[in-house]
């Protein structure tokens, strides 16, 4: 039950698929671009529209081998159009909880997903399952209750970010998931955990801060939705808590921090 109400909330839609565009191997998957070596096999789970799925496979060179998956046919097909061409990448249709491989895959990872899901240990199960005995299992996620504004954006912005964090936390989502990685990683038995802090700041001077800062107004716009559907909120309050936040934006916002951590280890069973 707990279960279907995160996969129904985890459905992303709207402008938040223009942020996954954005993202790349490079900025948004640092520790995992810092290990990949030509003509590995990685599995990239959750992968979106697979702007990061592409990144990996240029840089496994052509006897390099990934496979991106994701839940949401859309973003599958939005992944097929825009990178299918890459040489060594495939994009497939697949749920984290049914994954058919088995030992196959140097690393297996997945970025911001985790979060997403109410069962995250059965899914982190999975991901060793499909990694070689000796491959790597690498998992960057947030800790949602560690964001810090500078300044603070408006009431409008924190209130609709509280109550967006019980909708998730309702629904049997863990907010807090970095801090709980490595603790999940032994409890099923990885092995050589090593945690890298990859912290996503943004400072107004850089050039892409309006780009990573606007994801909150995004989230507003397109969780709003949802969380209205659901009986959280109403349309006016996320609708103030977006445009209020877009004003801070332009006129007031410094930086943003979104606390990160790359989580890896080793299967050796
Ligand atoms: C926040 S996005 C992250 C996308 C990409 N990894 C990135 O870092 O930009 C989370 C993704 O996980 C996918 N997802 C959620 N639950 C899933 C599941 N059970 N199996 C596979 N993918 C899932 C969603 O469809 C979404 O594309």
């Amino acid at each position: 039950m707990e279960g279907n109400i995160a996969r129904n909330r985890a459905e992303l839609a709207g402008k938040l698929t223009n942020v996954l565009d954005s993202r790349s191997l490079t900025y948004s998957h640092k520790r995992l671009a810092s290990i990949l070596k030509e003509g590995m096999k990685v599995l990239d789970l959750g992968c979106g529209t697979g702007a990061i799925t592409r990144g990996i496979a240029e840089s496994l060179g052509p006897k390099g081998w990934v496979v991106g998956i994701d839940s949401n046919p859309n973003l599958i097909e939005k992944a097929r159009q825009n990178h299918g061409k890459t040489p060594g990448l495939t994009f497939e249709t697949g749920d984290i909880f049914n994954l058919t491989y088995e030992g196959e895959f140097d690393i297996v990872t997945c970025a911001r997903v985790l979060i997403w899901l109410s069962d995250p240990l059965k899914a982190l199960q999975m991901m060793k399952s499909a990694a070689k005995i000796g491959g790597r299992i690498l998992v960057v996620d947030y800790n949602h209750e560690k964001i810090s504004w500078e300044p603070a954006p408006p009431s409008s912005m924190t209130s609709f970010y509280s109550t967006y964090l019980k909708w998730r936390s309702d629904a049997g989502m863990n907010n807090a998931i970095a801090d709980d990685l490595t603790n999940m990683f032994r409890e099923i038995g990885i092995q050589d955990i090593i945690i890298t802090p990859q912290h996503e700041v943004s400072n107004r001077t850089d050039s892409n801060f309006n780009t990573n800062i606007r994801i909150w107004a995004d989230t507003a716009s397109s969780r709003g939705i949802q969380m209205e559907r659901d009986g959280y909120i109403t349309e006016i309050e996320y609708i103030t808590a977006e445009k209020e936040y877009r004003e801070w934006m332009t006129k007031e916002a410094q930086s943003l921090t979104m606390y990160m951590l790359a989580v890896e280890g080793v299967r050796t069973l």
